[in-house]
């Protein structure tokens, strides 16, 4: 037994005695655990320059394979926030609540979610990071409004949280500034899909964001990051017991990614359905997912208002209108929209049975909707239109998509992702629950559909 794996069950190092890293990877190759003093100082030091990459995509992968128990995972998450600054918004007069989405096609849920929630008199603080992939980023989709700014200056942020009750940012370099450079490193080793390196990497964010409550909508299905209901439950777990840990009332909702959440998916065009939605109207689907994520954060807020109502008297809109102009954008200006389409059709006459929702964000990936690399730039116009969702009737010939895009030689990749991922047949399908389940924080009450 190495000296590491012995002291893993001890106490913090004694101060200038450094543990070799080496040994803090072969304790937990072999099943160890390590201590929060070991993970204090590892996080710190990896965050300082001091532990090499490589030595860090080693332990990764260590916990990727033997996981973290729920101390070490709380002293990492502790390690994760403490690497930078945790915003103070206890000055903001309304109580304050976040969402959290683990990430779906066409979930541009946040748009709306953020300003509704607040004209019923919340405060969200909602901090995100770019989009990477087929999911999209909600920065992107807010960026294709014209004169709209994600980065706000200094007490920017705490004031507008204050003043309009709304906000939507970039999140500074401060903010558990150990997670970007580990969520770069896991990209590129495949130690991403590890529950507790993603529970801590997302809750060390939305903790050192300073709101007081937080909703998470995991994501479960073909176009989610966590394709099976058992992980996905494992991952709400693991999350609301950090929140709850860290003093943030946390409940989860398991929501189903089946299929694109609503029929856009794309950057101008999810604002579009966004404010469809804001002004009454919009996709049943997108509607029902926003109103179950409000009605909990307005419950953990400790607000009774009623979303719906705010939906359908405009409250929300106006929120929404002060929303983008206290950050630069012109609520009024026309949304840019690509300069080339192109539609498919169905190939037979039946019932939609399947429109996979990898496939078509991937699809608006390759239009330009998403970027490949954080320093790509994406197209605000390009996208996809789905004109059919899942249980309509379709005949054949009938267009099923709408793929937008600036530059027409992306129509040939996005036309290959979409390859295999319709299916039409003759009985209409049983359409499954969209709100799978409920995950309250240990010592709440919890209550599970399925
Ligand atoms: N989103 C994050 O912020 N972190 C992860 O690890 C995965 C998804």
């Amino acid at each position: 037994m190495t000296e590491a794996a012995r002291a893993a069950d001890g106490p913090a190092p004694a101060p200038g005695r450094a543990p070799a890293v080496v040994d803090l990877i072969r304790a937990k190759r072999d099943g160890g655990t390590l201590t929060a003093g070991q993970i204090r100082w590892l996080i710190s030091a990896y965050t300082a320059g001091e532990v090499a990459d490589e030595q860090m995509a080693a332990l990764a992968m260590a916990i990727f394979f033997r996981g973290l128990n729920r101390a070490e995972l709380s002293a990492w998450t502790d390690a994760m926030i403490g690497s930078g600054r945790r915003l103070d918004l206890s000055g903001v007069p309304a109580p304050t609540v976040d969402k959290h989405s683990t990430g779906g096609v066409g979930d541009k849920v946040s748009l709306i979610l953020v300003p509704l929630v607040a004209s019923c008199g919340a405060a969200v603080p909602q901090l995100s990071g770019r989009g990477l992939g087929h999911t999209g980023g909600t920065l992107d989709k807010m960026e294709a409004i014209p004169g709209w700014r994600a980065g706000l200056r200094g007490s920017e942020f705490a004031r507008l949280l204050s003043s309009v009750g709304a906000v939507i940012a970039a999140a500074g370099e401060d903010l558990a500034p150990a997670d970007r450079k580990l969520y770069a490193l896991r990209d590129v080793t495949g130690t991403v899909e590890s529950i507790p390196l993603i529970a801590s990497s997302i809750m060390s964010k939305k903790i050192a964001e300073g709101t007081a409550a937080l909703v998470l909508d995991v994501k479960v299905g073909s176009g989610a990051f966590m394709r099976d209901l058992a992980r996905a439950r494992e991952l709400a777990r693991a999350m609301t017991e950090l929140g709850a840990g860290h003093g943030v009332r946390t409940t989860a909702l398991l929501t189903a990614m089946d299929a694109q959440l609503g029929r856009a998916v794309g950057n101008a065009v999810e604002v579009a359905e966004a404010i469809e939605v804001l002004r009454g109207g919009g996709p049943a689907d997108l509607v029902e997912v926003t109103l179950a994520l409000a009605r909990e954060m307005l419950a953990l807020a400790g607000i009774a208002a009623d979303p719906a109502a705010a939906l359908a008297d405009g409250r929300a809109l106006a929120k929404f209108r002060q929303m983008v102009a206290a950050q630069g954008g012109d609520p009024d200006a026309p949304l840019p929209s690509a300069a080339h389409a192109r539609r498919v059709a169905a190939d037979a006459s039946g019932w939609l049975l399947r429109l996979d929702a990898l496939a078509v964000g991937t699809a608006a990936w390759r239009l330009g909707a998403g970027r490949a690399r954080k320093e790509d730039p994406v197209s605000p116009g390009a996208g996809v239109l789905c004109l059919a969702k899942p249980g309509d009737p379709v005949a054949a010939g009938q267009p099923l998509l709408e793929l937008r895009a600036d530059d027409p030689a992306r129509f040939d990749g996005a036309l290959a992702a979409l390859d295999g991922a319709v299916a039409i047949g003759p009985q209409r399908p049983e359409p499954g629950p969209l709100i799978i389940g409920r995950i309250r924080q240990p010592g709440g009450r919890r209550r599970a559909r399925q």
